[in-house]
C-alpha cells in the first residue's frame, strides 16, 4: 500500500452474498470497519435489478460522500467490472456489467471484485499475509469455494480454482462448508476431502503460504491441523468483514490507477 498521505482513508465496502448483503465504511489505516455494518437480505430472486436497489438502499442509509470510493464483492468472475460466471447466484448475471449497472444506479463510483479476491486483498493488506512475499493462496470454505492467488503481495484476479473438476464435478460440490453440513460430514471425513484438493493445490502452484477463510474458518482447529502439506496452512483473520474491508481498499487502490490514468491522457 501506498504511504501518498493525499490517498483517502476510508472507502466503503460492500460484500454481496447469497443470502445476505453486507456493507459498511471501512477505516483502511486500521483495516477494519469504521462503523458497524449493515445486513440487507438478498432479494429472491437475486437478479440484478433488485439487488441494484438493495446496494443504493444500503449506501443509502450510511451518510456517504459522493466522493468516497465505493467497492462491491461479488460471488463470480469479474473481468474489468463485467460478471462472467454465476455458480450460485442468478444466471441472469451473466454479461452483466456490474461496475456499470451500480454505478448508475448509485450515482457512486462503484468498482466490483470478486469475493474471494477481496477477501485475499484484506488479508494481504492486513491479516494473515501482511508481508508474505513469494505464492500466497487463499480459498474461502462457505456456500461455493473461492479462491485468490497472489504472487509477490499482487493478485491474479478470479482463479476460481474451487471449480478445478475432481470426477467431472467441481470440486466446490464436495468439499464447500456447504456440503459437510448438507452430507452431515464430520470434521475427519471433511479433512480427508480438503486434503486431496490442497495437495493438488500444492502440486500446481507451491505456494509459500495457504490461508484458509469463510465462516467455518473459526473452527479452524477442528480440521487445520489434521491436513499434510509442505506449505503452512492459517485461518484468515478478516473473518466476517473480509469482503467488505478487501472490497474498500480495492476501491480505493483502483480509484487512484483511474486518476493517474485520467491525468495521463490529459
Ligand atoms: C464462485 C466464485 C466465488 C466462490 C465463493 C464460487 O462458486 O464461482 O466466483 O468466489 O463461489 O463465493
Amino acid at each position: 500500500m501506498s504511504k501518498d498521505a493525499k490517498e483517502p482513508k476510508e472507502a466503503f465496502g460492500i460484500d454481496i452474498g447469497g443470502s445476505g448483503i453486507k456493507g459498511a465504511p471501512v477505516d483502511l489505516a486500521a483495516g477494519e470497519l469504521a462503523t458497524d455494518r449493515l445486513r440487507i437480505p438478498t432479494p429472491q430472486p437475486s437478479t440484478p435489478d433488485a439487488v441494484a436497489d438493495t446496494v443504493a438502499e444500503l449506501i443509502s442509509a450510511f451518510s456517504v460522500s459522493s466522493d468516497l470510493p465505493i467497492g462491491v464483492t461479488f460471488p463470480a468472475i469479474i473481468q474489468h467490472g463485467v460478471a462472467k460466471s454465476a455458480a450460485n447466484v442468478d444466471k441472469s448475471w451473466i454479461d452483466t456489467d456490474v461496475a456499470s449497472l451500480l454505478t448508475e444506479r448509485t450515482g457512486h463510483d462503484v468498482f466490483v471484485v470478486n469475493d474471494a479476491d477481496a477477501a485475499g486483498i484484506a488479508e494481504m493488506e492486513f491479516g494473515a499475509g501482511k508481508g508474505t512475499k513469494g505464492v500466497v493462496l487463499m480459498t474461502t470454505l462457505g456456500t461455493g469455494v473461492g479462491s485468490a492467488l497472489f504472487v509477490d503481495g499482487k493478485l491474479v484476479p478470479n482463479t476460481e480454482l474451487g471449480h478445478i473438476p475432481r470426477a467431472g464435478v467441481s470440486f466446490e460440490a464436495t468439499i464447500a462448508d456447504s456440503a459437510r453440513d448438507r452430507e452431515g460430514l464430520d470434521w475427519e471425513q471433511w479433512a480427508e476431502r480438503l486434503q486431496e484438493y490442497y495437495a493438488l493445490l500444492e502440486l500446481l502452484f507451491s505456494p509459500d503460504l495457504f490461508i484458509v477463510g469463510g465462516g467455518v474458518s473459526k473452527k479452524h482447529k477442528h480440521f487445520l491441523p489434521l491436513l499434510e502439506l509442505n506449505a503452512p496452512i492459517i485461518p484468515a483473520q478478516t473473518r466476517n468483514d473480509a469482503g467488505i474491508i478487501g472490497a474498500a481498499a480495492l476501491a480505493r487502490s483502483e480509484r487512484k490507477r483511474a486518476r493517474k490514468a485520467a491525468a495521463k491522457q490529459k
